[in-house]
């Protein structure tokens, strides 16, 4: 099958996820400017640079919606935590995908524990076993090309902070991915968590 997008508009959109999996999902935190706390997870999210360190998420929205919570969040306060989400936590992070009025505290509906940042703003979710601290960087706008589409803001943000649960942490200092079990997003609401793993070191180059 091959779907020219220049001709084809009818194909299921969400068929990218689909294609573009597992993905990580960020679970953002965020606080508007009174104060209140904002919990909403992200599967359009990633790392794009380690150094620096830099990560984004995009938030979506119809032209007729008012943007996301966390994005009008980012936009006034420039701060936000990327937690991570593991499979134990999974219905907890679905609770917070609800969508509910700005200033309702999504870590309450979903009876999650905060725990304080330390040089940003926005809490932590204590249960998460590894959190990141970021600075906005940069929104870049993606404006929809066709009617239907969606408008997205590529938030991308500078990572300032790292907290790590020591139990996670291995003899060599990496964070064990395998025992911590992060969640990911497939399809629709398909999940998964890490399968059958492999060490492949990367091939030397070639002795002259
Ligand atoms: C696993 C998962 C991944 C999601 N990924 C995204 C995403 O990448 N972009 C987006 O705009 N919404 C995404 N959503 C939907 C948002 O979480 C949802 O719109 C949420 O209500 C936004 O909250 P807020 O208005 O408090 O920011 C996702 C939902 C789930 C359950």
């Amino acid at each position: 099958m091959f779907l020219d997008l220049d001709t084809v508009t009818d194909y299921r959109r969400s068929l990218f996820n689909a294609i573009v999996a597992p993905r990580p999902i960020g679970w953002i935190s965020t606080l508007d400017e009174s104060g209140h706390a904002n919990l909403a997870p992200f599967s359009h999210f990633n790392l794009v640079s380690t150094a620096p360190p830099v990560l984004m998420f995009s938030c979506n929205a119809a032209g007729d919606r008012p943007e996301k919570d966390t994005l009008a969040n980012v936009r006034a306060t420039r701060e936000f935590v990327a937690n991570l989400v593991t499979w134990d936590l999974r219905d907890a992070m679905n609770q917070t995908s609800l969508n509910l009025p700005a200033g309702v505290d999504e870590f309450d509906v979903a009876g999650l524990e905060k725990l304080p940042s330390v040089k940003v703003a926005p809490p932590r979710v204590a249960a998460s076993p590894a959190h990141l601290e970021c600075r906005l960087l940069q929104i870049v706008e993606i404006e929809p090309t066709r009617n239907g589409e969606t408008r997205s803001s590529v938030v991308f943000g500078s990572v300032i902070g790292v907290h790590l649960q020591d139990e996670y942490v291995d003899a060599q200092g990496r964070f064990d991915v395998a025992r911590t079990l992060p969640l990911t997003r497939l399809g629709g609401s398909q999940y998964a968590t890490v399968g059958s793993l492999t060490e492949l070191p990367r091939p030397s180059p070639p002795i002259a």
